[in-house]
């Protein structure tokens, strides 16, 4: 991921059904009669990918939100990279937080599931983001630099990967931090990709995650080192996500 344009995202976790596919139609469509001068990208549950692939088109590509660092075996329930590219995918969300403290992954962990998502193909979103308690104790920058250091495989040097930042506390909250906040992580967050992979991914987009809405995108997708957002709530509803879209 090299483009200079920025990559807005939808991560629909553990939301939609095939009726759901109607939003993405009206995606699809409005996409197509006004072409929008960004990458748009949509990760739903892994049981739409398939149907979601075929629908979207050129316009839409679409995602996983998790995979499996093993490519196959007796593993019940998971899903490897294989199967999601298999299905249509080419892009993989690694290391969400709500994977990181419901799952219990750790850095080591997305950074195997990281370089899995490569061999098979798909280019990486490795989430990054601390805590509330982390950013009142004036830790942010150091917790993000230290999950940049241990998330990032060095497969990942060829920069064919995003990072976002995602603060714990501003997911789903309608909370966001101040731009000038977003800014001093997204440039600590370079300063970190490029000491561990260097300068080849000087150029591989940091989106922004937590609570991005229609009404704050424009100043969010501003922001110095902001090269697009990973959308949650806002991405469900064509309305709104298109919102964003237009917001680049
Ligand atoms: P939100 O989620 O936009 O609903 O805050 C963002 C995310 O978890 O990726």
């Amino acid at each position: 991921m090299k483009e200079s344009v920025k990559l807005i995202a939808g991560n629909w976790k553990m939301n939609g059904l095939g009726a759901s596919l109607a939003e993405v139609e009206t995606l699809a469509a409005a996409l197509a009669a006004d072409r929008p001068d960004c990458r748009v990208a949509l990760c739903p549950p892994a049981t739409l990918i398939e149907r979601m692939a075929r629908l979207a088109g050129a316009g839409i590509e679409i995602g996983g939100q998790d995979c499996r660092a093993e490519t196959h075996g007796a593993f019940t329930g998971d899903v490897s990279a294989a199967m999601l590219r298999d299905a249509g995918a080419t892009l993989v969300v690694l290391g969400h937080s709500e994977r990181r403290q419901g799952h219990g992954e750790t850095d080591g962990l997305v950074a195997r599931k990281a370089e899995a998502a490569r061999a098979a193909g798909l280019a990486p979103i490795v989430c990054v983001g601390e805590t509330l308690e982390q950013r009142e104790a004036g830790r942010a920058v150091e917790v993000v630099r230290s999950q940049i250091m241990g998330s990032l495989p060095l497969a990942l040097a060829d920069g064919d990967f995003a990072v976002a930042y995602e603060p714990v506390w501003a997911i789903g909250t309608g909370l966001t931090p101040t731009l000038i906040q977003i800014e001093e992580v997204h440039r600590a967050v370079r300063a970190a990709m490029i000491e561990r992979l260097g300068l080849g991914i000087a150029a591989t987009p940091i989106l922004y995650g937590g609570s991005v809405k229609p009404d704050n995108a424009a100043e969010i997708l501003a922001v110095a080192e902001v090269g697009g957002a990973l959308v949650g709530g806002a991405s469900l509803k064509a309305a709104d996500f298109l919102g964003i879209i237009r917001a680049t």
